[in-house]
């Protein structure tokens, strides 16, 4: 009844996080001010909760397209950004993707689910990505698609400009450049956008991981074409209403996101005067840093109530690695503490 290759997959695991301070996943540590809390409810007491939402939900994507210096045919909505993900390999045509190595384990889960085949390109020790290997395999496995996401998950670095363009340039295929971590990052790629290639951004890193918004930017045909595939209502009521109304107070997350940034560099700092631990330079609301043991490290942070993510499973280049989300000062605080206790 169901495909051998699904039955054989593992569900996509979210552990368990109650009680703990939770820095495994790369959300905004900050809630809203109470103002705007109370303002939000009001806006979320008129949504016609009895209606279908707004299908084509244009007077957000023309807010986004504003925000862009793009035009609202070009601005395609998602139920997070996984949802585009899956959309953009729904509709593209048959053949292999193309992605580095390590990155977002969505792509290539969602291309399993679709049957669809991955080529991967390793990146160097330091994380960085060779273009012209890059566009070899792509040649090579006569790849139809490539994901790049700028910044990288999970190594948090963002690749040369020349890298990106010489990709978004080179490879005739279609090329997504995700930008799941724009507001942290000191570059976007808006100007790369031509007929093959396509910005994907997601609120999630911004603050509003639990409303599940991400959008696509790019050439308005290709837009309307993955348009087809888009389930009808895909982005529910509650969640438009919430996104036009944190669209005109996105002062209040450009701050919060500045306040991370600012956070980031301190624990940066902080972490790399631990003895033996390596850190990586991160243009993310996250830090990538090996240890001795990844695993001992993890387990200690655990008991003592604090969730990271450990990455050393994955072998590689990510041996003995750690990944932590940046929180608010009070927590980066608490692991960085934790940490001298547990490496001395
Ligand atoms: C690079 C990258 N793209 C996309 C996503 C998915 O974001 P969303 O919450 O919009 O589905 C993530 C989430 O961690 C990510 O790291």
């Amino acid at each position: 009844m169901i495909r051998k290759d699904i039955k054989a997959l593992a569900a996509y695991h979210v552990p368990d996080s109650s009680g703990m301070m939770k820095l495994d996943a790369m959300e905004n540590p900050f809630l809203l001010p109470d103002d705007l809390r109370e303002a939000w409810a009001k806006e979320l007491a008129q949504v016609e909760i009895n209606r279908y939402p707004d299908a084509d939900m244009q007077g957000l994507r023309e807010m986004i397209a504003k925000q862009e210096g793009l035009q609202p045919e070009q601005v395609l909505l998602g139920n997070g950004s996984d949802e585009i993900i899956q959309m953009l390999l729904i509709a593209s045509e048959p053949g292999v993707c193309v992605t580095p190595a390590p990155t977002f384990v969505m792509y290539e889960l969602i291309s399993r689910w679709l049957n669809r085949s991955v080529a991967t390109v390793p990146l160097a020790k330091d994380f960085s990505l060779d273009a012209n290997q890059f566009l070899q395999v792509c040649a090579r496995e006569k790849a139809v698609m490539a994901f790049l996401a700028c910044p990288n998950n999970p190594t948090g670095n963002l690749w040369d400009k020349d890298v990106v363009e010489k990709i978004a340039k080179g490879f005739r295929g279609l090329v997504v450049i995700d930008e799941a971590y724009a507001p942290f990052s000191e570059r976007t790629h808006t100007d790369l956008i031509a007929p093959n290639v396509m910005v994907l951004r997601t609120f999630s890193k911004l603050g509003w991981a639990g409303l599940r918004l991400g959008y696509l930017l790019g050439d308005a045909k290709m837009i309307a074409d993955l348009n087809k595939v888009r389930m009808p209502y895909n982005i529910n009521s509650l969640t438009q209403a919430s996104a036009r109304f944190f669209l005109q107070n996105s002062d209040v997350f450009k701050k919060q996101a500045r306040d991370i940034c600012f956070e980031r560099n301190r624990m940066m700092a902080s972490l790399m005067a631990l003895h033996g631990v390596e850190v990586f330079p991160s243009q993310a609301n996250f830090i990538l840093m090996r240890v001795q043991s990844a695993d001992a490290v993890f387990e200690s942070l655990k008991e003592r109530g604090i969730l990271i993510k450990n990455m050393h499973a994955h072998g590689g280049l990510l041996d003995q690695c750690l990944r932590i989300t940046v929180g608010s000062k009070d927590e980066n605080n608490a692991v960085l503490a934790a940490l001298r206790e547990i490496i001395s």
